[in-house]
């Protein structure tokens, strides 16, 4: 190869270098590029490796334009390569930008039953007043869901209770009643407590009835407590969860649990009285079935229905609303 065929070499390799440069857009692709032009097989790498061949006094001279090119392209490689770097840096810069002024995702959160709320709250409340809360079994026995309660098997008052049976002995609770006795058989007075569950009656359902049903009962033995302290703490209760507006109303009632016995009915602004609890003076043999001394001791108790309290807060009529999990309804407390 003469020199001025070299020359020509090196402007064609020069040209051709240019326009593959112009092309690139990624650094992998300059990276190939790289290969092709200055790569252990590359194009100007083959033509360096021609230099020997040139007689000695042209060397030199073939050696200056080979590398004066070589030297153009590595230039031009690193200043495209840290173009391409710091592009590819902005891009994925921009593509992972969090715009903070953009509105949130709404996205669909749930929330506790209105009967869990109305529940929690009425705990609430009791607790803030020093009761305790306690709990007892659903499948209840005959003893203590009636016997223990001053209701024998052959009591007329059974009748109000009707039940479902699973033995002989054995029934789902009717009420929360039969944990007044499981506690006070299990410590000695003053005792102060509250008990919210489930109870079950055979009752058809209809918009007051429910075969499933859940009420909160209260139970405070002390020594020289009167059907004084039974109102107070009935009325504090009803101010605390239902606020201003609604009326009460004490009346009297029997239970063979309870002497004297009530009951309390509440109405919210423009609707009807409803009953939500029986209550009464806690019966001297119940006091002494557990082996408290009624000499000694007075007690007053009640039984609250949730679904009622939860009926009056919200202006609900129809109890079969709470059981039949239809968001639409459930969506709005
Ligand atoms: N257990 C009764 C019922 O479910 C309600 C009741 C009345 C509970 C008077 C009481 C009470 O604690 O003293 O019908």
């Amino acid at each position: 190869m003469t020199l001025e065929e070299l020359r020509k070499r090196a402007q064609e390799l020069r040209a051709a270098w240019k326009k593959e440069k112009g092309e690139v857009t990624s650094p992998e692709a300059l990276e190939a590029v790289r290969v092709k032009f200055l790569g252990r097989r590359g194009q100007l790498t083959q033509l360096l490796s021609t230099l020997k061949e040139f007689p000695p006094e042209v060397r030199a001279e073939a050696g200056r334009i080979l590398n004066s090119l070589k030297q153009e392209i590595s230039r031009e490689l690193e200043t495209q390569g840290a173009q391409l770097a710091l592009e590819t840096k902005k891009a994925r810069l921009a593509a992972e930008r969090y715009d903070l002024t953009l509105p949130g995702r709404w996205r669909p959160l749930g929330h506790l039953h209105p009967l869990t709320q109305v529940r929690l709250e009425i705990e609430d409340i009791f607790m803030r007043m020093g009761f305790d809360v306690a709990t007892g079994p659903e499948v209840e026995t005959d003893y203590y869901n009636f016997e223990a309660l001053n209701i024998p098997e052959d009591h007329p008052a059974r009748d109000e209770w009707d039940s479902f049976y699973i033995d002989e002995e054995r029934l789902l609770r009717t009420h929360t009643s039969p944990v007044q006795i499981r506690v006070m058989k299990s410590r000695r007075p003053p005792v102060r407590i509250i008990c919210p569950g489930r109870c079950y009656r055979r009752d058809t359902p209809d918009a007051t009835h429910s075969p499933v049903f859940h009420q909160v009962e209260l139970l405070w033995v002390e020594e020289g407590l009167t059907m004084a302290n039974l109102k107070w703490i009935v009325e504090e209760f009803v101010r605390r969860f239902f606020g201003p507006g609604y009326e009460m109303r004490f009346s009297a009632d029997y239970f063979p649990f309870t002497e004297p016995s009530a009951q309390v009915h509440i109405r919210r602004p423009g609707g009807e009285w409803l009953e939500i609890m029986g209550a009464g003076m806690v019966d001297p043999a119940v006091l002494s079935e557990v082996g408290y001394d009624p000499e000694e001791v007075t007690g007053f108790a009640f039984g609250l229905g949730i679904e009622r309290m939860a009926m009056l807060r919200w202006g609900i009529e129809d109890i079969r609303l709470f059981y039949q999990n239809d968001i639409r309804f459930l969506s709005q407390f």
